[in-house]
């Protein structure tokens, strides 16, 4: 029998109920006549803290509060990919017709479809000796991706039944027999969202997570299984770049989290992402992605809900031995949260209102990132990569939710105001944004792209090194009285910045970039700069090379689509070889 306990009193979206016996932290509970839904999280006695997840008005003292005796968990099976669920792991669109576009409260719907049939093809046989984390059989969950069934964790013994064939989540399709009895298999099973799934052991980061993204991959790159924060003022591109990471990093699956933010933003995501393409697949982007959209008109306590729901299904696709990538858009509105939810229960505030534990929150999150051993007796690896955005108010990092992000990731993009307003796009500010993986993940770079590579990036970011450090004497002594050389870096350096650097998220082709046509642009930039550097030292003049006509060929590259790079990069090197030659036969003769 669950206990029933009464509302005493409410505060927003924190409910505090007595009468609530064996109530655990973390129980689940519903609230009032409707049923909201709600998680205990702090005991005293027999009374309750409740956060609910649902809006709370109307609520009154008196009303009762149910126990689920279950924690906050979430479903995980076949029929994840292509969902678009709320914080708690409701399926949006069930809920949209069954209640209109303003979801009633109190509304269930559990989060897999009960009537949809998969086929099940079973991979192992009844004797088979079986532990936790095994793959016993396959779901083919959509073209792209195959659903492995695993035996869940904890649970180890000899299959006494399995049969192929076709079951909805909730049928049985196999049995094991345990010390503790028999565990029936079903397709679909449930997890905690507040506890990490179990792992062997995490790896070291060596391959990256190739975006598309120029200055994110060339310059910035995240590992598979890393850690990246993106923060940045209003405007500046926190949620076009996680977006075109959701659209474009080579994830197996892609979950992403809208949390908090505008209404609107989601919708752009929902009406965008059914429609786009996988450039690898050509498939539906949708068939490897999970929606989690908790805007800024939905309660601010599913906001927290949201990012364990959302890590949560992250760390089952991994533990099919899948690469994951999860961005969360935006932290600091779940930070926002735990200091609203905070100051209700009166805990002593910490810097700027924000609980005490806000660093300590964020680091479990971040934590869960990695590239690990999965648990199971077959050697299987898999990866979550976490990319968070920060708003910083003001665009101020010194603020508590920027300074204990940046202390756990490891890669920083900073997004930069100024260079938002001068449309420079993606807004990453190429002189304070760093990657703790770079160093690491140059051989990969060496091996699958080109040996060259890390050379060509160190030489292009010592350019944009030079060319902070010349802007700041054009400063002092104006343009005319630098030397010619230093002239012909500052136009090398515009090129790398207006060639190479700006991508827009919004042109079909310069959108997606792949490392090979990388290394082919970032090469030709740097050839004409090496030969621009190589004719000032012979008597050019900078404005001289300046005025190539091959370099307008140069800046069209980022909108040459892939197939027909090549054949403009020989067009280019023909008409350099000629330009060049022309202006050093010409110097030579006067
Ligand atoms: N890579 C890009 N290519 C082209 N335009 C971009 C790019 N990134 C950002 N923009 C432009 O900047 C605008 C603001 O970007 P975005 O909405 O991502 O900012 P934000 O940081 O998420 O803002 P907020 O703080 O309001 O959430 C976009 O609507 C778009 O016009
Ligand atoms: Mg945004």
């Amino acid at each position: 029998m669950s206990q029933k306990g009464k509302i005493i009193r409410i505060s927003g979206p924190v409910v505090i109920a007595d009468g609530m016996k064996g109530a655990k932290m973390f129980d689940v509970v519903r609230v009032g006549e409707l049923g909201l839904v709600g998680e205990v999280i702090r005991l005293q006695g027999e009374k309750a803290t409740i956060q609910v997840y649902e809006d709370t008005t109307g609520l009154k003292p008196g009303d009762i509060v149910v126990n689920t005796n279950e924690a906050l968990q979430v479903e995980l099976g076949p029929g994840l990919l292509s969902s678009i669920f709320d914080g708690i792991q409701r399926p949006l669109t069930v809920l949209r017709e069954k209640s209109g576009d303003f979801i009633s409260r109190g509304l269930v719907a559990p989060a897999l479809d009960r009537t949809k049939k998969w086929y099940f093809e079973a991979t192992k046989k009844v004797g088979d000796k079986v532990s936790d984390g095994e793959i016993v059989g396959v779901v083919q969950e959509t073209p792209i991706v195959e659903h492995k069934i695993m035996v869940p964790p904890g649970v180890r013994g000899e299959i006494k039944q399995i049969s192929s064939g076709e079951f909805t989540v909730e049928d049985v399709f196999g049995e094991i027999s345990t010390q503790e009895g028999v565990h029936e298999l079903r397709l679909a099973t449930k997890w905690r969202v507040r506890v990490p799934r179990p792992i062997i052991r995490k790896l070291p980061p060596t391959t990256p997570l190739i975006t598309g993204q120029r200055i994110l991959d060339t310059f910035f790159p995240v590992a598979k299984g890393g850690t990246a924060a993106i923060p940045g003022p209003f405007g500046s591109g926190k949620t076009v770049t996680q977006q075109q990471l959701a659209k474009w990093a080579d994830a197996k699956v892609v979950v992403y989290v809208g949390c908090g933010e505008r209404g609107n933003e989601m919708t752009e995501v929902l009406k965008t992402f059914p429609e786009l393409e996988d450039p690898r697949t050509k498939r539906p982007l949708m068939e490897r992605t999970i929606l989690v959209a908790n805007t800024s008109n939905m309660p601010v306590a599913a906001r927290e809900a949201s990012i364990y729901t959302g890590i949560t299904m992250a760390e089952y696709y991994r533990d099919m031995g899948y690469d994951v990538a999860l961005m969360a858009d935006s932290t600091s509105r779940w930070a926002e949260a735990l200091r609203e939810i905070s100051g209700r229960l009166e805990e002593m505030p910490g810097e700027e209102g924000y609980p005490a534990y806000l660093g300590k929150r964020l680091a479990e999150f971040y934590e869960r990132a990695g590239r690990v051993v999965v648990l199971s007796p077959e050697e299987r690896i898999g990866s979550v990569t976490v990319v968070g955005a920060v708003s910083p108010p003001g665009g101020d990092l010194s603020e508590p939710v920027s300074q204990n992000t940046l202390r756990v990731t490891r890669v920083f993009w900073a997004l930069d105001a100024s260079l938002a307003s001068r449309r420079h796009f993606p807004a990453i500010n190429w002189l304070t944004s760093y990657s703790l993986y770079a160093e690491s993940l140059s051989s990969w770079y060496a091996e699958n792209v080109a040996q060259d590579w890390p050379q060509l990036r160190a030489q292009a970011l010592e350019i944009l090194q030079k060319e902070a450090e010349l802007q700041d004497i054009v400063q002092l002594v104006g343009y005319d009285a630098l030397p010619e050389t230093e002239k012909g870096v500052l136009d090398v350096a515009r090129m790398i910045r207006e060639d190479y650097l700006q991508q827009s998220a919004f042109d079909e082709v310069d959108t997606y970039t792949s490392v090979k046509k990388q290394y082919l642009m970032l090469k030709t930039i740097l050839e004409f700069g090496n030969r621009s550097a190589d004719a000032i030292k012979k008597g050019a003049q900078a404005s001289q090379i300046a005025n190539l006509p091959v370099k307008s060929k140069i800046s069209r590259l980022k909108w040459t689509p892939e197939e027909m790079i090549e054949p403009l990069i020989k067009e280019i090197q023909t008409e350099m070889d000629a330009q060049f030659g022309e202006l050093l036969a010409a110097l030579v003769v006067s």
